[in-house]
This record gives structure tokens, C-alpha cells and sequence, in this order.
């Protein structure tokens, strides 16, 4: 699909969109249109349910007096609700009715709504970049697909008056659109293709880009001792990798700020064997190391005026004759020895050695992991919020503000020294498992953070979020891109020069 911005409607087009506020509140281009119509819009919402509700659609066929095959009346809600997230999410159900609908070159009226917030030409960039984000798909092993099950829309014309300030403005939103595709693309892929080799390959081809990658193998692994991270891959025949990828956009000599992602291309549980059913859904137990790599896209297509570290595990979980056991203990590269309870507590193995490594390699100006660590998480949060887990309020607060303001929440949740000495060891520093059923993504977080020194941290568990499991209005269901967005926004508005 392409995009491009216009000042009036161009020829060719068989799909108008205008918004409707609420209360059947025509905005000024649906005005418009109603009076070359001979009042086709206002007849239409005459005795039907379209108020002009937020995401509410109402679809007028072969309408006299003018060109186009469709009029789509595109419910807004309330003008002073409106703000680029509000307006994203708008494009985004859009698209997926416009594809619905058979569309094949539509113009989206984006009026300047007199109480929205925000510029007008930030409001139509998002009002694009929503529709690139809904219309993606991930059909490369689909062979036999149905012309009508197909999606149709190939162009959109955004109408502004902005129309230059437009085009600027959607210059990065396009960059950041492509940081979110590439991480659906990584986490769809299925784990006989996107083994931890691969997954350092398609990282490097951010080096295009102008990001300096270095894939740290096995052999360095241990030179380095990153024990914990080398025996959750242990069992697996593809070699665990570890992949450091950096962007320097900022001044020489800052230091950076820096993301870190569980990389398990597949988690089978390790020895402690997960159940059958549902096991599939674990080749997306990447998907944070998916977001370390999208954001780096984004940062680097962007050049963002920041000096950006992004570093994942990748490893696979596998059981063999030469997997790790419960009750094994190994040594991470802090020194610190870890009792292995339960093969199945792997996110935090590999998430202890590669920390380790940002926060003394780095000394960043914060760290942020993101990782798909606990199904507990999904229990306490659902599929709504991410857990953050942090050390420093300021950094949990851009986050969670980071987070409302493009739609991928936060919910803060508790550290402490109680919930620390649950995972004491009688064998070891710590075992990798805290009390049975009792707080346990809190036990993944305060395993974690043994293993950031002093340096500023957040984790993000996004076990509830990494996979859709309906569509919204920016993520068809499939791989979300969770943290894509959030990280770039956090950037954006607290770290760039
Ligand atoms: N990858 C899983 C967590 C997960 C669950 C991600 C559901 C996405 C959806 C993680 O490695 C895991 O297995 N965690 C265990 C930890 C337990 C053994 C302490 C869990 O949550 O059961
Ligand atoms: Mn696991
Ligand atoms: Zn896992």
C-alpha cells in the first residue's frame, strides 16, 4: 500500500472517506461533500444508528454526484478526544473497512477539528501511519488464498490542508510503521525458520541502516562466562547468539540508552516439558528481542538524534540428551551461581548474562528489558497492560506516559527485598524459581534485577501482548509488535538532543 498527501481529492479514486463527530456532527469536508451530494450524507444518517461514534462506519454506494463508487462515513467521537493516538487508531479502522469493502484508491479527509490536540499535519501523518499498521499481513507460506479473502487497498490519499507539514511528519511515522512490521514479521515466523541464527541475521541487516552489529557465538560466550545464557541453549542444536546492535545518532562520547529482549526462538520448557496444547504459540517467546530489533529499525530509519544500544539473547529451549536438568548450577557472567529449579524459567537465564553485559559493557543511561517472561503476568494484567517492574520512578514514569500515549499501557508492578530472599537457594546465590504460584512474575523481575548493578532498569513482562488474539484498530491479529511503539515514543520525548 502507498501513501501520499493532497490538498483536494484527486481524480481516480473509488472510496471517500470524511469524519463524522459525534452526535451526527458533519466535519468540514463531510460538509461538503453532504451539499455536493444533494445531502446524500445527511439522508443517510437519517433513522440509522451512525452517530458519528468513535470507529462507528456507515457506507453509501454509488452516490450521485460525485465520482467515486463509495462514501465512507467514518465515525470520530468527541473533537477534543482527538489527539495522533485517536487519530491513528481512526486510519487504522479505516483500512481494515476499506479492505473489507473492496476498495482500491481512497482519499481520507483529516479536517482541523477546532477542540482536537495537536497539529493537524501530526493528526493526518498518524491517520496514515494507522492505516499501515492495520493493513499489515503476514502471508508468505499462504499458497492457496481466495481472491476475496485478499485485501484490495493499494493507495491512500491523505486530504489536508497541511499537506506539506504532512508529508514531513509522516517521513518518521513510515520509518517507526516499518520498526513495527519487521518485529510481526520476526515473531510470526515459525521457529524451524527463525532459529537464533537467523534472528542474528535479520538483525544485521539493520547494519543498511547505518547500525553497527556484532553477533557475540558460543565460543565468546564463554570466554566472557556467560554460563547462565549458554545453558539454557544447551539442549538445542542451533547455537545460541548473542547480538549487539548499536545506533549512534547522538553526540560522541554520550552514553547510551540501551534495550535488551528474550530472544527464545522456542520454548518447549526445556526437561520441565511444557503441555502439548498451546505449545506452538511459544515459537513467539522472541517477541521482545522482535521490539529490541524493530525500535532499532525505527531509530536508526528515523535518525533519531540518540545513541541507542539494543542487545538480545537468542537461544532456543529444547530438551535433548544434552539439556540442562533441574537442579543443575551454573555460573552467569557476574559470577553470581543460579540453582536451575525449573528448565522452564529460562527467559530470566538468558535476560541475567545479557544485562549483565549491557549494564558493565555500556554503563547506560538506562536500561529497558522486554521479554514474554511469565504467564503470570497474563493472569494478573490480561491482555490489556504490560507488567513493568522498575528500580527508578522517573524512568517508570516516561515509561508508563510513553506508554498511554500510544496505546501500548503499563501497569506498574512491585519489586522488593521480601519478594527478593523468596529466591535464595540452598545450593546457590538464587534459584531461578520463587515460591510455588505465589507472585510470579514478581520473581522473575527481582531475579533480574540482581543482574543490573546500579544502572537504571525497567522490565517489561509482555507475555499478555506480544500476540493478538483478536484484531484492534492498529494490530490485526497475529504478532502485535508490542513495545515497537512505546520505546520510539520514549525516546522521542525524553532522550533526543
Ligand atoms: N515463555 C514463558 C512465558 C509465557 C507464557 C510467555 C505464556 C507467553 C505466554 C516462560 O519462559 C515460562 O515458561 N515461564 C514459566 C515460569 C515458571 C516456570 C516459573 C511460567 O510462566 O509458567
Ligand atoms: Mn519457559
Ligand atoms: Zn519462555
Amino acid at each position: 500500500m502507498n501513501f501520499a498527501f493532497a490538498e483536494t481529492v484527486p481524480d481516480g479514486v473509488d472510496s471517500i472517506v470524511v469524519g463524522v463527530l459525534d452526535d451526527k456532527a458533519l466535519t468540514p469536508s463531510a460538509a461538503a461533500l453532504d451539499r455536493a451530494t444533494g445531502g446524500a450524507l445527511t439522508r443517510a444518517m437519517a433513522g440509522g444508528r451512525f452517530t458519528g461514534a468513535k470507529d462507528h462506519m456507515l457506507e453509501i454506494a454509488a452516490p450521485a454526484g460525485v465520482k467515486a463508487s463509495r462514501i465512507v462515513l467514518a465515525g470520530l467521537g468527541k473533537a477534543a478526544a482527538l489527539n495522533d493516538l485517536a487519530m491513528a487508531n481512526w486510519g487504522g479502522a479505516i483500512a481494515a473497512r476499506l479492505n473489507g469493502s473492496g476498495a482500491k484508491v481512497a482519499a481520507i479527509h483529516v479536517d482541523a477539528v477546532a477542540e482536537a490536540v495537536g497539529r493537524p499535519a501530526d493528526h493526518a501523518a498518524n491517520v496514515a501511519m494507522g492505516a499501515e499498521l492495520r493493513a499489515y499481513r503476514f502471508d508468505k507460506y499462504r499458497t492457496k488464498q481466495k481472491a476475496e479473502d485478499k485485501p484490495t487497498l493499494e493507495r491512500v490519499v491523505v486530504v489536508t490542508a497541511a499537506r506539506a507539514l504532512a508529508e514531513q511528519a509522516h517521513v518518521a511515522c513510515a520509518r517507526l510503521a516499518e520498526g513495527v512490521a519487521m518485529t510481526r514479521d520476526l515473531v510470526s515466523e515459525p521457529a524451524n525458520v527463525l532459529y537464533p541464527a537467523e534472528l542474528a541475521a535479520r538483525a544485521k541487516s539493520l547494519s543498511a541502516l547505518g547500525v553497527d552489529v556484532e553477533v557475540i557465538g558460543e565460543d565468546r560466550m564463554h570466554t566472557l562466562g556467560m554460563g547462565a545464557l549458554l545453558g539454557v541453549g544447551q539442549g538445542s542444536d542451533h547455537e545460541s547468539q548473542l547480538v549487539v546492535m548499536r545506533w549512534n545518532g547522538g553526540g560522541n562520547g554520550d552514553s547510551p540508552v540501551a534495550f535488551v529482549g528474550k530472544g527464545v526462538c522456542f520454548d518447549t520448557g526445556g526437561i520441565s516439558i511444557k503441555p502439548a496444547a498451546g505449545m506452538e504459540e511459544m515459537k513467539y517467546d522472541m517477541a521482545g528481542a522482535g521490539a529490541v530489533v524493530g525500535v532499532m529499525r525505527a531509530l536508526a530509519g528515523r535518525k533519531a538524534k540518540v545513541n541507542a544500544v539494543g542487545i538480545i539473547a537468542c537461544v532456543e529451549n529444547m530438551p535433548s540428551g544434552k539439556a540442562q536438568r533441574p537442579g543443575d548450577v551454573v555460573t552467569s557472567m557476574s559470577g553470581q551461581t543460579i540453582e536451575v529449579i525449573n528448565t522452564d524459567a529460562e527467559g530470566r537465564l538468558i535476560l541475567s548474562d545479557a544485562l549483565w553485559y549491557c549494564h558493565t559493557q555500556f554503563k547506560p543511561r538506562f536500561m529497558v528489558d522486554l521479554a514474554t517472561l511469565t504467564g503470570a503476568i497474563v493472569i494478573a494484567l490480561g491482555t490489556y497492560k504490560a507488567g513493568m517492574f522498575a528500580n527508578d520512578d522517573e524512568l517508570a514514569a516516561k515509561l508508563a506516559a510513553a506508554g498511554e500515549s500510544v496505546g501500548e499501557p503499563l501497569w506498574r508492578m512491585p519489586l522488593g527485598t521480601e519478594y527478593d530472599k523468596d529466591i535464595n537457594s540452598e545450593i546457590a546465590d538464587m534459584k531461578n524459581v520463587g515460591k510455588t504460584r505465589e507472585a510470579g512474575s514478581t520473581a522473575g523481575a527481582v531475579f533480574l534485577q540482581r543482574f543490573v548493578g546500579d544502572t537504571k532498569w525497567a522490565h517489561l513482562d509482555i507475555a499478555g501482548m506480544a500476540w493478538a488474539k483478536k484484531d484492534m484498530p492498529t494490530v490485526p491479529k497475529g504478532a502485535s509488535g508490542y513495545g515497537v511503539r512505546l520505546l520510539d515514543r520514549l525516546v522521542r520525548d525524553n532522550f533526543e538532543a
